[in-house]
């Protein structure tokens, strides 16, 4: 979910009237998990997004950072904070699924909770 917005004019969206004034609220939680666009959305499947060369392909249907004029602005931040903390732990340790039973996995609040995993040095 995403901080509210409200319409401030009357209009129609997807068939639907929405009067000025009416809150929205963006899923991207169902964007992401929508299974007319990525087939079995609960399946961890990096090649959803690597071609047969094995480069990277970019999809315009992954919005993490939101769209329109009020996108995440920390955006190109983020991704190189992300590149180098991940990197970073992969280069040191292995990531494996965990031998206990999950007792949160798949409580969302405002974060979604990973299932149980184990790390061990490399
Ligand atoms: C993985 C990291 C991040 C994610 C997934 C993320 C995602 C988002 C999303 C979804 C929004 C809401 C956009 C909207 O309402 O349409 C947002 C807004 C914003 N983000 Fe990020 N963000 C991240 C990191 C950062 C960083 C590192 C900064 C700053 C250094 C930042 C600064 C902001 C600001 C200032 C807004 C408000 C923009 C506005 O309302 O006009 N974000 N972010």
């Amino acid at each position: 979910m995403l901080l509210k917005r409200t319409a401030d004019h009357s209009g129609k969206l997807m068939g639907y009237d929405i009067p000025a004034g009416t809150t929205i609220i963006p899923n991207f939680h169902a964007v992401h998990m929508d299974p007319t666009i990525w087939p079995e959305p609960e399946k961890f499947d990096p090649y959803r997004h690597i071609d047969k060369e094995g480069k990277f392909v970019h999809s315009h249907k992954i919005i993490p950072f939101s769209l329109g004029p009020r996108f995440c602005p920390g955006e190109q931040l983020a991704r190189v904070e992300a590149y180098i903390y991940f990197a970073k732990l992969l280069q040191k340790y292995k990531i494996l699924p965990g031998d206990q039973p999950p007792n949160i996995d798949g409580i969302t609040s405002v974060v979604h909770f990973p299932k149980t995993f184990r790390i061990e040095q490399r």
